[in-house]
């Protein structure tokens, strides 16, 4: 993992509010984060899974989220990424908390919970939110897909992140295209009055060309540097600077 200089941040509100910068004494306060990413599959879960390794090696109590989840494991009634989530965190909860919104068919979410007959209810997700944040003291909220991805006629993936005040970590699939990605992801992001927190340009196989000059030319054009460039097959830690970063301080 690269990217050594700590980043400055594009917000004038730090991650997680404007209290993130205070000392917080142990188990005062739960910190959280909603992860969004340029694209499915590149790399939400991989970079959400070390976050939660960092956060457990750190002493932290934590608890992985997927509110919405669609395409079960071959042969079980649980997603990967929900799985992957479990594994990567130290706290016992029940799978319907993790993951309030299960879905069987690999599709867009609006359109298998509808084909399901379900309303995909923010408030519902707020509540077992609510109810890990409880046994927790820092939870990774990962969403399906990218930012707008939508949740019904009329919500998305940003909305579960405002309904739950969540400063927002973009994982940047490094591929041809993430640029554009990445820059109106940011838009969006700000756009609703979230805080970015950071980014972090995942460099995932096959590794593309210009890898350091796209992270330039993003970190120029978002006006921050990126929290860490993760390198192919790169499983990344992250030290206690770049959690507080994202607003996990003890
Ligand atoms: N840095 C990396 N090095 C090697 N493999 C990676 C890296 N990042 C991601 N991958 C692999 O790429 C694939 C997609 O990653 P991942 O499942 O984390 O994406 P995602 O954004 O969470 O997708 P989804 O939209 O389905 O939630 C997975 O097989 C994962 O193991
Ligand atoms: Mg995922």
């Amino acid at each position: 993992m690269s990217a050594a200089e700590p980043p400055q941040s594009a917000n004038s509100t730090p991650p997680g509010g404007s209290d993130a910068a205070k000392p917080r004494a142990w188990g005062e306060h739960t910190s959280a984060i909603f992860v969004t990413g340029t694209d499915t599959g590149i790399g939400k879960t991989w970079i959400a899974a070390a976050l939660l390794r960092s956060l457990c090696a750190a002493g932290f109590r934590a608890v992985g989220m997927k509110p919405v989840a669609a395409g079960f494991a071959p042969g079980t009634s649980v997603n990967d990424d929900v799985s992957a989530l479990c594994d990567a965190g130290n706290v016992d909860a029940p799978l319907d908390l993790r993951n309030p919104y299960p879905f069987a068919e690999p599709a867009a979410p609006h359109l298998v919970a509808a084909a399901a007959g379900v309303t995909i209810d923010i408030a519902r997700i707020g509540d077992a939110y609510a109810r890990l944040r409880a046994r927790a003291g820092a939870l990774v909220v990962e969403g399906a897909g990218g930012a707008l991805v939508p949740i019904d006629r009329t919500h998305d993936m940003l909305d579960i992140a405002a309904a739950l005040a969540l400063p927002v970590l973009l994982v940047v699939g490094m591929r041809l295209g993430c640029l554009n990605h990445a820059l109106l992801t940011a838009l969006a992001v700000q756009r609703r009055g979230l805080v970015l927190a950071g980014w972090i340009a995942n460099a995932l196989p096959p590794r593309m060309a210009l890898v350091e000059r796209n992270v330039d030319t993003l970190t120029e054009r978002l006006g921050l540097a990126p929290i860490a460039i993760v390198g192919p097959g790169e499983q990344p830690s992250f030290d206690a600077t770049r959690l507080a970063m994202l607003g996990f301080a003890r």
